[in-house]
């Protein structure tokens, strides 16, 4: 890093900072600390800075302004604003401020998360929504989801005779993949004890850890040339390798079409299959870069927050035992009744599970603050202006400490879900780990599967120790929220 020319960059960036903003800075921005020429606030950000803008909202309210740089940041950590922000100004809130690092191979261009609304970012929501994760699509697949769940029990099972104990966000994360790859090109992608398993989702977390570190580079693109930090560097290097694994994938598949002409055989197609298929229409607006990037999408939006919800689940449960003995009563009740295993079927007649995975989303929201927002025209709210361009942050986190809402905030009560019909599904402001409105997961069909059957499923067969009895529950900041240590525990058969 070239400091010398860091230092000039940044005096010529002050330069126009300081006459644009004595030229016409809006007055009407909502709150916030006062921002240091130059740096703005960027130093209030500290390394957790889902909890570090938690208790700037405190002093300076739930709609709150930040200069980061030369980017007005808009952070946003109540009920009412979301709601405000999301339903009544969706159409304008729904930019993308994209980061640097997700200039990495043009990600940008290709990605859902990172797409402005537009043909583009239509033409992939409605892959997801009528190929992928429709109902009757799911339901279709529900004997992969199974087998999955039952490779994931075998495994468990072999470590309780040993007494070992089990990484459980690993596991969680390879069930997971498993299900998506199987999806995707009918294989399993990746094997509980290899290393090369290890090795993509380490890749995955590395990823989404660089991407939410703090980045002059976004702050000042001035400096973008420059690559203050090494992030994009970074990024490019594992993006790099996680597409040239999809595009082995997708290489062999597309030899394997043309020995056999499968293309023509209408059984058994997956959605490589179908994709492909599409790609080959003149009309389609899919090509094979397309599938590429969509693939690579799918794995790394799926399993991190997946598993390291799952891995929040499981640690709460064991932190509060009395919690972990209601949520496998319940399962022994609607279960061992009929002598089976757990089903997919089974999860809308187990309310208790359903608020365990409801609390641990409060909680531990993965992704804490949505995938940023950007207003796309000037936008008043609360008799404030949010202007154009601005990035919007929703801070999660800090809506789910709220004790004007949850009371009792701090404590792992999934009681406080019984009989309320508050549900995560974009509907009800005060919990949306999916996020709302237009820009809101499209994988929430399929994680909300997942999550249950696979916490139903390892408390329904086990018991789970810790070693010494004592968990650390803090967590790590990165583009997901994931436990500071990783989730160590013992099986027990029950
Ligand atoms: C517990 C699991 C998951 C959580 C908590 C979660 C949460 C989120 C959140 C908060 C957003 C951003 C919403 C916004 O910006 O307003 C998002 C976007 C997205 N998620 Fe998920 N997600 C999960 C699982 C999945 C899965 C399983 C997939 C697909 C396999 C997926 C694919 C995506 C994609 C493609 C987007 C970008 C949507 C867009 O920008 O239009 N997610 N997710």
């Amino acid at each position: 890093m070239d400091y010398t020319m860091i230092f000039i960059l940044l005096s010529i960036s002050t330069c126009f900072y300081v006459l644009i903003s004595r030229s016409g800075r809006d007055t009407r921005l909502p709150p916030g600390p006062y921002p240091f020429p130059i740096i703005g606030n960027i130093f209030k950000l500290g390394n957790k800075p889902h909890h570090s803008l938690a208790a700037l909202s405190k002093t300076y309210g739930p709609l709150m302004s930040l200069k980061l740089g030369t980017t007005t940041t808009i952070v946003v950590s109540s009920r009412e604003i979301v709601k405000e922000f999301f339903s009544k100004h969706d159409v304008s809130f729904s930019g993308r401020s994209v980061p640097y690092v997700a200039t990495a191979h043009d990600h940008y261009k290709h990605a859902m998360g990172w797409s402005q609304v537009g043909d583009h970012w239509r033409m992939l929501r409605k892959i997801y929504k009528e190929h992928l994760f429709a109902a009757r699509q799911l339901d279709a697949s529900h004997l992969l989801r199974k087998k999955k769940v039952q490779q994931l029990l075998d495994y468990v099972h072999d470590y309780s005779d040993s007494g070992k104990p089990v990484d459980i966000g690993h596991i969680a994360s390879i069930t997971t993949l498993n299900v998506l790859s199987n999806f995707v090109f009918s294989v399993d992608l990746a094997q509980y004890d290899s290393q090369s398993s290890q090795d993509f989702m380490d890749l995955v977390w590395l990823l989404f850890e660089n991407a939410g570190r703090p980045n002059l580079a976004d702050f000042f693109p001035v400096l973008r040339p420059l690559d203050p930090h090494g992030l994009l560097r970074k990024a490019k290097l594992y993006t790099g390798k996680l597409l040239a694994i999809v595009e082995e994938y997708i290489s062999k598949r597309l030899q394997e079409r043309t020995a056999t002409s499968s293309s023509d055989a209408s059984s058994s197609k997956d959605l490589m299959d179908l994709l492909l298929d599409m790609s080959q229409n003149e009309k389609s607006s899919i090509n094979l870069v397309g599938i590429r990037y969509l693939v690579f999408d799918l794995f790394i939006a799926g399993t991190e927050t997946t598993s390291s919800t799952l891995e929040w689940a499981m640690a709460e449960l064991i932190n509060n035992p009395e919690k972990m003995s209601k949520a496998r009563s319940e399962l022994e009740e609607v279960i061992r009744k009929e002598d089976r295993t757990f089903e997919e079927s089974d999860i809308a007649r187990l309310p208790y599970l359903q608020a365990v995975v409801k609390e641990t989303l409060r909680l531990h929201p993965p992704v804490t603050f949505l995938l940023p927002h950007k207003a796309t025209t000037n936008v008043e709210v609360q008799g404030y202006i949010v202007p154009k361009d601005a990035q919007i942050l929703c801070n999660l986190w800090a809506m789910g400490q709220d004790s004007n809402v949850w009371p009792n905030a701090q404590r792992f009560e999934p009681e406080r879900f019984l009989d309320v019909g508050i549900d995560y599904k974009g509907h009800d402001f005060e919990l949306i780990p999916f996020g709302t409105g237009r820009r809101m997961c499209p994988g929430l069909p399929l994680a909300d599967r997942m999550l249950h059957l696979m916490l139903g499923s390892l408390i329904y067969k086990f018991d789970w120790k810790i070693k010494g009895g004592m968990m650390d529950m803090s967590d790590k900041f990165g583009m997901t929220l994931q436990k500071n240590l990783p989730l160590m525990a013992i099986p027990v058969k029950v």
